[in-house]
């Protein structure tokens, strides 16, 4: 019998988590009576034992609204967590304290919501033999469990706002414009952007690409009366014969490198190659941030209702996944450490190439 449940977020914010909380929160009180602890920034509040008891006013609200009411954190991780004492930094299995925090409140089962590092930590939990449901979330859309991660298609969506509003200028001025995205080592958000936004190259992670080649579709446009090109270029982007460009290291987090630059690596080769003004945005954290578009807040909330079921039907262990149309739970061994990138020969890759798109490959 199922009584009390927590939830925790956990890795980098990602519209569509307060969706999600709401969910767990509703249908856990609503519909089967039972208490809801939500623990604070990621796996430290569950380190720290800082929690909140959730009432259903609680998740009043908070449906369209970015960011997440328990906050979160992707440095803390809890088998190699860092703790601080007289100014000594040391890093310390926390996972038994976790567990005893989570027993402390006879807690029958967490929800965990979060990307690959979350969600590995919580398979880690569940082999320990903790309660635990997994809840798939990143912008990157790069978990192989599921078909979908909830706030990709919103993260699409500002990229490609993006891309309309950088025609202006691109058009104006007679420039090549630059659109570096997020997606770490996946491309769907260039890819879908990009496709979405129309842009003349996308450059993915996955197809790694030659500049010459880029040049060469930017001269073929000029040659056809296009003075313009508009470049979307994933934040994992890597030439042919370069590796991709890190902006930092964040040596306490489960995954240090930071990516970021290569948008600005690849104005420069462009601007010597052709003389042609080139200039960049990047898109950074407005694709993290903000309302989650209603295709984000239905499977938030299909994802969040889930979670709950499966625990009251004793199913633990799991992620909640959609495969096709329908919600699924998959387990948590299957579901991590497995990235899902964009397959070079895939549909979409196909249908941009048939346009002319280049890959720069
Ligand atoms: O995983 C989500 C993500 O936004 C990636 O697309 C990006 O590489 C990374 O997180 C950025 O992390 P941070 O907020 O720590 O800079």
């Amino acid at each position: 019998m199922i009584k009390r449940i927590g939830v925790m977020t956990g890795g980098g914010d990602c519209p569509g988590l307060n969706a999600v909380l709401r969910a767990v929160v509703r249908t856990a009180i609503l519909k089967y009576g039972w208490e809801v602890y939500g623990f604070k920034d990621g796996y430290r509040g569950l380190v720290m034992n800082e929690y909140v008891k959730l009432k259903s006013n609680d998740v009043s609200g908070i449906l369209d609204k970015g960011g997440t009411i328990l906050g979160s954190s992707n440095r803390d991780n809890p088998f190699n967590f860092r703790i601080e004492r007289d100014g000594k930094v040391e890093y310390k299995d926390m996972s038994e304290r976790v567990i005893d925090n989570i027993n402390m409140h006879k807690i029958d089962c967490m929800v965990l919501i979060g990307g690959d590092g979350t969600l590995t930590s919580a398979r880690d939990f569940a082999r320990m033999g903790l309660n635990v449901v997994g809840v798939p979330k990143t912008i990157d859309n790069d978990l192989s469990g599921t078909d979908l991660t909830f706030g990709f298609m919103t993260a699409v969506e500002t990229a490609t706002d993006a891309i309309d509003k950088l025609h202006s200028t691109a058009e104006s001025h007679h420039r090549v414009m630059i659109l570096e995205v997020m997606g770490r080592y996946a491309g769907w958000i260039a890819l879908q952007s990009g496709i979405a936004g129309g842009a003349d190259a996308i450059l993915i992670p996955e197809i790694p690409y030659d500049i010459k080649k880029v040049v060469e579709m930017i001269q073929r446009r000029r040659r056809e009366g296009k003075h313009f090109s508009i470049i979307v270029a994933a934040e994992g982007a890597k030439a042919v014969d370069g590796d991709v460009v890190v902006s930092k290291v964040v040596h306490d987090s489960p995954d240090p490198i930071r990516l970021g630059g290569v948008g600005n690596q690849i104005a420069e080769q462009i601007e010597k190659l052709t003389g042609i003004e080139t200039r960049v945005a990047v898109l950074g954290h407005l694709q993290r941030g903000g309302r989650p578009n209603p295709f984000d807040r239905i499977l938030s909330t299909r994802f969040g209702v889930a979670a709950v079921e499966y625990i009251n039907e004793g199913k633990f262990g799991i992620m909640v996944s959609l495969k096709g149309d329908e919600i699924t739970a998959i387990p948590l061994e299957e579901a991590v450490g497995k990235l899902k990138t964009v397959p070079p020969e895939g549909e979409l890759v196909k249908i941009a190439k048939s346009l002319g798109v280049s890959f720069g490959d």
